[in-house]
C-alpha cells in the first residue's frame, strides 16, 4: 500500500470501529482524519449510525464535514456543553511514550481544545511517524499571535531552537491560522523533557498555543504498507 491508501485505511477502519449513534464527535484535520470524516458521512448516509453531532478542528473538517453531512455545532452549543465522547485526528510524530506532535496543518489550537474536551480520543497516522524523541525530525508547530513575532523568536533561540515562520503557499506571506494568527515551527537541538518543553512554551508571551500533546491520554492507533492496523502500546 502507498501512503495514501494507508491513510484511508485509517480513517474508514477506526471510523468503523469506534463511531456509534447518538454520539458527540470531534472531527480531526489533516490528509489521514479527513479519510475517517468521509466515512462517518457514508455511516450517516447508509443509516448504520444517526444522530450524530460534531466539532470541527478546523476549516478544513469544516468544509468536509459539510460534504458528508455531518451535523455541525461548536463547542459552546448547548447541545455540546463543552463535552464530546469522541474525537478521531491525526498527528505529526508520536514517541516512545505516547506523546504527540500536532499542527503540520496548522491546526494545533482547536485540536488541542477539542482534544481536550473529549472522553476518547483516537489517533491515527501512518508507522513512519513513531518516533524515538518529537521535534528533532519534525518541528514542533507553535500558534503565535502576529504582533509579538520577534519576540517569541527571540526567545525561542534563546532556548536554543530553531525557528521558521511558517510561509503560506498559493499567498504571498505567512500561513495565518484559523485564529488570525502565525506558526512558528520549532525545531529541537537534542531530546528534552518534553511535557515540561510543553509548559515551557506556553509560558512566552504571544504564544497562544502549542502542538505537543503531551498529557493527552489517547489511543494511537497505526497503519502499515502491508495494510495492517495495529494499535501502539506506549512505554507509560
Ligand atoms: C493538523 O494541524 C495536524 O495536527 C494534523 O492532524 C497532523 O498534521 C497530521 O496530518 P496528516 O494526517 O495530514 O499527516
Amino acid at each position: 500500500m502507498n501512503a495514501e491508501q494507508v491513510k484511508q485505511l485509517l480513517g474508514r477502519t477506526v471510523a468503523e470501529r469506534f463511531v456509534q449513534s447518538g454520539m458527540k464527535l470531534g472531527l480531526g484535520t489533516g490528509s489521514t482524519a479527513v479519510w475517517a470524516i468521509r466515512r462517518i458521512g457514508e455511516l450517516l448516509h447508509d443509516g448504520s449510525v444517526d444522530n450524530i453531532v460534531a466539532v470541527a478542528t478546523s476549516s478544513q473538517s469544516e468544509v468536509e464535514a459539510h460534504a458528508a453531512g455531518i451535523a455541525l455545532r461548536t463547542m459552546n452549543d448547548p447541545e455540546i456543553a463543552g463535552g464530546l465522547d469522541l474525537t478521531i485526528d491525526g498527528a505529526d510524530e508520536v514517541d516512545l511514550c505516547g506523546n504527540l506532535t500536532k499542527g503540520g496543518g496548522g491546526a494545533l489550537l482547536i485540536e488541542k481544545v477539542v482534544a481536550y474536551a473529549s472522553r476518547r480520543v483516537v489517533i491515527i497516522v501512518g508507522q513512519d511517524k513513531l518516533v524515538d524523541h518529537l521535534g528533532l525530525k519534525f518541528p514542533i508547530p507553535v500558534e503565535v499571535v502576529p504582533l509579538a513575532r520577534m519576540p517569541v523568536i527571540s526567545a525561542l533561540e534563546k532556548l536554543g531552537c530553531a525557528v521558521s515562520l511558517r510561509m503560506a503557499v498559493k499567498k504571498m506571506g505567512a500561513v495565518i491560522t484559523d485564529n488570525g494568527n502565525i506558526i512558528l515551527d520549532v525545531s529541537l537541538p537534542a531530546p528534552t523533557d518534553i511535557a515540561g518543553f510543553e509548559r515551557e512554551l506556553n509560558t512566552i508571551p504571544g504564544v497562544v498555543e502549542n502542538g505537543v500533546f503531551a498529557r493527552l491520554s489517547a489511543e494511537i492507533w497505526y497503519g502499515t504498507a502491508d495494510g495492517q492496523v495495529l494499535q501502539f502500546a506506549p512505554e507509560r
